[in-house]
């Protein structure tokens, strides 16, 4: 069973530089909460960077979740960042290594995925992109 705890100081809202700054103490904090490790922590933190930057360059805003997990075996932490911005056409291209549209590296998500245990991207072109990430202590 998995147990997740989600408070209202957990919700973080996206639309700034500024606001990725916050997101990313957020999430480290929550990392270290948890009892991850150094390394651990960086993954998470740079993963849930890459996709609040998304969010902020391709929808203008939107909000990053945190909720803690906890599976009576090993304690973890899902991160959702949600958007109404143009969606993603592709989700299976846009998971590519060099495909962008933004010209960019095309590295974000490819990266963010493999960072952590779980990304999954729900998209619908003109309604938004909802991308969740989950990691389990190592
Ligand atoms: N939240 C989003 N809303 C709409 N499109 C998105 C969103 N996130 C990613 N995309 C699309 O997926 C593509 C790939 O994203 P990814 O983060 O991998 O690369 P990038 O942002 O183009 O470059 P990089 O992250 O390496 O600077 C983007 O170019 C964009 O077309
Ligand atoms: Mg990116």
């Amino acid at each position: 069973m998995v147990l997740a705890i989600e408070s209202p100081e957990s919700v973080c809202s996206i639309d700034s530089e500024a606001s990725l700054v916050t997101v990313r103490a957020r999430v480290r904090a929550t990392a270290v909460d948890l009892g991850f490790g150094i390394v651990d922590q960086t993954k998470l933190v740079t993963a849930a960077s890459e996709l609040a930057r998304n969010v902020l360059r391709y929808a203008q805003r939107g909000r990053m979740i945190i909720e803690e997990l906890d599976n009576g075996d090993r304690r973890g932490v899902r991160v959702t960042f949600e958007d109404s911005g143009p969606g993603i056409a592709d989700v299976e291209l846009a998971l590519r290594d060099g495909y962008t549209t933004g010209d960019s590296l095309g590295i974000g998500l490819p990266g963010a995925k493999r960072l952590v245990d779980e990304l999954t991207i729900d998209s619908r072109p003109g309604q938004g992109t909802t991308v969740v990430i989950t990691a389990w202590d190592s």
